[in-house]
């Protein structure tokens, strides 16, 4: 459950986002009063509504420019823990066998050596720019193993975008891998982790969150990196200490990209046990958006998905 204080966090947040609106209209006609830059969106959607308009949005020709937005098979969904069917029910695709990314660094586990903090439109991302190439995560999927090369992962904060029985988690982290034999291929498959973040209220929280935000705002203020601009190197990032839960059970199911273009080609694993993270962690969140542009997403989940009949798997537990 949320607590009461979170759920104040959250009105202010949706408060933000109005002031946010009308500082876009003011920058828009050229007023500077917000008195810091506020740039504008380039991808031509944001989280306003949540994606909820996402499939009306159309090209000049008035043919919808994310058709797919409006399929059967999107996501994200609302992932009902008595409704799960057991893995051994799915036909033709695997759970992900995560290899060397659940493997400590220190044991040759994956760590990202060459890793780089972006803030792109709408979301806090964070690339490999070298990823591993040995003992990768694999899934069979139409009888076929394929390996999969984690490529970046990146946040959706304030509200999870999967639910789990109807509740919401305040930070999901997507891990986005994708089929490591075609990596160029723009259709390539591709595969999510997806990993839930809880409050907590003891201690500093999730230690990694700490050291992005250490590293981020340090790079702020050495003048190595500009809110909204941001493309900077970070430190080595040990997969399975930094951004795994501690305990791997998890549910599988058929989705898609949950931002347009909403491509249905995503093997998702949403893992049930969640990290920590802090009021004062997510407020660097907060933080970040607030600073990036006017129509910066502080609450950046799509909204929930049908299922259309789809089935969820439980795996590892
Ligand atoms: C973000 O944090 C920096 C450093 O603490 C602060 O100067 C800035 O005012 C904050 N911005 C917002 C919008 O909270």
């Amino acid at each position: 459950m949320m607590p009461a204080r979170g759920l104040c966090l959250l009105g202010a947040l949706f408060l933000s986002i109005f002031i946010e609106g009308q500082a876009a209209g003011a920058a828009a006609s050229g007023a500077t009063a917000v008195g810091r830059q506020l740039k504008a969106p380039n991808e031509g959607y944001n989280y306003i509504r949540h994606g909820f308009d996402w499939p009306n949005i159309q090209n000049t020709d008035g043919s919808a420019t994310y058709p797919t937005c409006s399929g059967n098979a999107q996501s994200p969904i609302d992932i009902d823990m008595s409704q799960l069917v057991d893995e051994s029910q799915r036909q033709g695709t695997s759970g992900v066998t995560l290899n060397d990314l659940n493997v400590d660094a220190g044991s040759g586990g994956l760590s990202f050596t060459q890793a780089r903090v972006k803030q792109i439109e709408q979301e806090l991302r964070v690339d490999f720019t070298a990823s591993p190439t040995d003992n990768l995560p694999t899934i069979t999927i139409d009888g076929t193993d394929m390996s999969f090369t984690p490529l970046q992962f990146h946040f959706h904060h304030f509200l999870s975008e999967h639910t789990i029985n109807g509740v919401h988690y305040p930070l999901e982290s997507h891990i986005v891998m994708k089929d490591s034999s075609n990596l160029e291929a723009s259709d390539g498959q591709l595969a999510v982790i997806g990993v839930m973040y809880k409050y907590t209220n003891d201690g500093a929280g999730d230690a990694f969150l700490n050291s992005l935000e250490t590293q981020i705002r340090t790079k702020i203020e050495n003048g190595d990196a500009t809110y909204g601009e941001m493309d900077v190197p970070i430190d080595n990032i040990n997969a399975k200490a930094d951004l795994l839960p501690s305990s791997l059970e998890y549910v599988g199911y058929d989705g898609s990209l949950t931002t347009p273009p909403c491509d249905e080609r995503v093997k998702w694993h949403v893992f049930t046990t969640p990290r920590m993270v802090t009021i004062d962690q997510m407020k660097f969140f907060m933080n970040v958006t607030m600073e990036a542009h006017s129509d910066a997403a502080l609450v950046n989940n799509r909204v929930l998905q049908d299922l259309n009949g789809r089935k969820v798997y439980k795996y590892g537990f």
